[in-house]
């Protein structure tokens, strides 16, 4: 049995959660579930990032302080997660006390093994905006937000040494080819350290919403608050109680993967290295950097009004549907599209037609010729046709593990689906109706039992994915959940039950 430490990122709660919020986390939950599912000791994590500028003005604007805001949209957060089926084992939240006290204990750690220091920040400063913008954010030397004239400041300020680490990171990267995932993101990284890292602003003093830097015993002008990537990105380390608790730390870090999309990239592949290198820690086994969902070819935003709201796919579709859909149309790694018209025609040909269908008729054909009671079963008089499903379900599951390792979880599901059309062919080329007629019923009850195995494991391996639906197959075979190892040939015996065939996806017209 191994710890296996799966994280999403840690969403914004300045505003309602979107698909591509629960791409992520569906994808977590996927990974989560397949390695119990093999056994192994699985700690989820997710959560939520509450503090900075971003949620403070969120806030101003709906005339709500920060606080009152970031506890009614976490809630939006959980709600969607247990709709979804998120089977998280940690909800952190970055205004929690456990992780605020972390934050400062490890800002303090580094501080002290001088990889902070207190320095000069100088930018471009708005003073009704009270922000920083580089020259490249400037518009002709204005605000880009509120247009007004931007004057050249210097404060004092925390740095880290991000530079420290260039050198390190570069030769940690190349050398371990799976820690940045997929392959393109990696050379993406690589090019970017090459140009050269500057040390980082980690402090700002024109926001209050944040955690306060520590007492390090050395005067400053100003009060400082950490910035809010530096207290974010630590959420992976204080959620499982680092500097605090050992032994619950030692088992979960380093983490097996840390799931993000591609627009943070460098913070997980750039900063989060060089902090934990600062640390003396292990770096997580694989960053995987994922695409974005778009709808018509177009990034989503609020301002074009085409922001895809969860809860109505999940309601017109089902929950399971939503997250086969998201699973397996889009390829993980790459962008992808959300289409109504691909979303209907996956539900009725692969759910509807093809798994439903298969479930439905041999519950049905056992009810017929059987009254729902499984037979004897025989294989040794089976001919090599008639055992074809038990070489496939056996390769399958080869196959499945290599491609979970690979995260390659669409290929997975073309996998298994295609098994489920093999199965499908198997009752048109074998007849149970011919043989029932023919009352060849030792031959029938045996094709018969080939049929419930490769729906017992083809439901098993597809329970990460749909695990409502995968609960509601096992229902109708008269299969306990709790089971183990049900990815196994072999569970049926004579005598046992079977239920009556319920649709498991209703066709939509
Ligand atoms: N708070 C930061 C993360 C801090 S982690 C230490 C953040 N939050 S976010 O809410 O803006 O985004 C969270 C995740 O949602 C990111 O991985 C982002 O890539 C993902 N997505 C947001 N929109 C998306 C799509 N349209 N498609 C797929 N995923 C996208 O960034």
């Amino acid at each position: 049995m191994k710890n296996i430490f799966i994280t999403t990122p840690i969403y914004y709660v300045n505003d309602v959660p979107h698909i591509g919020h629960s791409y992520t986390t569906i994808i977590a939950d996927v990974l989560s579930r397949y390695q119990r599912l093999l056994g192994n000791n699985v700690f989820f994590l997710t959560g939520t990032d509450e503090h900075g500028q971003k949620i403070e003005k969120s806030a101003e604007q709906r005339g709500l302080q920060p606080r009152e805001l970031v506890d009614s949209v976490v809630l939006r957060y959980k709600e969607l997660w247990e709709k979804l089926n998120i089977s998280y084992d940690y909800f952190v939240r970055t205004t929690d006390e456990q992780h605020k006290r972390i934050v400062q204990e490890v800002f303090q750690k580094i501080y002290e093994k001088g990889y902070i220091y207190l320095g000069n920040y100088e930018g471009l400063y708005c003073s009704p905006c009270e922000s920083y913008f580089t020259a490249t954010q400037a518009v002709e030397g204005k605000c880009p937000d509120c247009g007004r004239d931007l004057v050249l400041l210097q404060e004092e300020a925390f740095f880290f040494k991000l530079s420290a680490f260039q050198d390190k990171l570069l030769a940690y990267i190349k050398q371990n080819e799976q820690f940045v995932l997929p392959h393109t993101r990696k050379n993406e990284v690589v090019s970017f350290i090459e140009q050269g890292l500057e040390d980082l602003c980690i402090s700002r003093s024109s926001i209050s919403w944040g955690i306060e830097v520590p007492e390090l015993g050395i005067e400053l002008k100003n009060k400082h608050y950490i910035y809010v990537w530096f207290d974010a990105l630590l959420n992976y380390i204080t959620a499982i109680q680092y500097m605090e608790n050992e032994k619950v730390f030692q088992q979960h870090w380093p983490a097996y993967v840390q799931l993000i999309g591609k627009d943070i990239l460098k913070f997980h592949c750039i900063i989060w290295p060089a902090m934990l290198m600062a640390l003396d820690l292990e770096l997580p086994e694989h960053v995987f950097g994922h695409g974005f969902i778009y709808q018509g070819g177009e990034k989503m935003s609020k301002s074009k009004g085409n922001v895809l709201d969860p809860n109505k796919i999940i309601e017109e579709y089902s929950v399971d549907a939503f997250r086969y859909y998201i699973t397996r149309e889009i390829v993980f790694g790459l962008d992808g599209t959300y289409s109504d018209v691909n979303m209907r025609q996956r539900y009725n040909s692969d759910l509807a037609n093809d798994f439903g269908n298969l479930l439905n008729r041999t519950l049905s054909m056992m009810g017929r010729y059987f009254e729902f009671k499984v037979g004897k079963s025989n294989e040794a008089q089976l001919s090599e046709a008639e055992l074809i499903l038990k070489k496939e379900v056996h390769d399958l599951e080869i196959r499945i593990r290599q491609n979970m390792q690979d995260f390659k979880l669409s290929i997975v599901l073309e996998d298994i689906f295609s098994v489920i059309r093999k199965a499908n062919k198997y009752i048109e080329d074998n007849m149970p109706w011919k043989l029932y007629k023919e009352e060849q019923i030792d031959k029938l009850s045996n094709i018969m039992i080939q049929l419930l195995e490769t729906i017992k494991v083809v439901t098993t391996w597809l329970s990460p994915f749909m695990p409502q639906t995968a609960q509601k197959v096992y229902e109708q075979l008269n299969i306990s959940w709790q089971e183990k190892n049900l990815y196994n040939w072999g569970y049926f015996k004579e005598g046992m039950l079977l239920n009556k065939p319920e649709p498991l996806f209703p066709r939509k017209e």
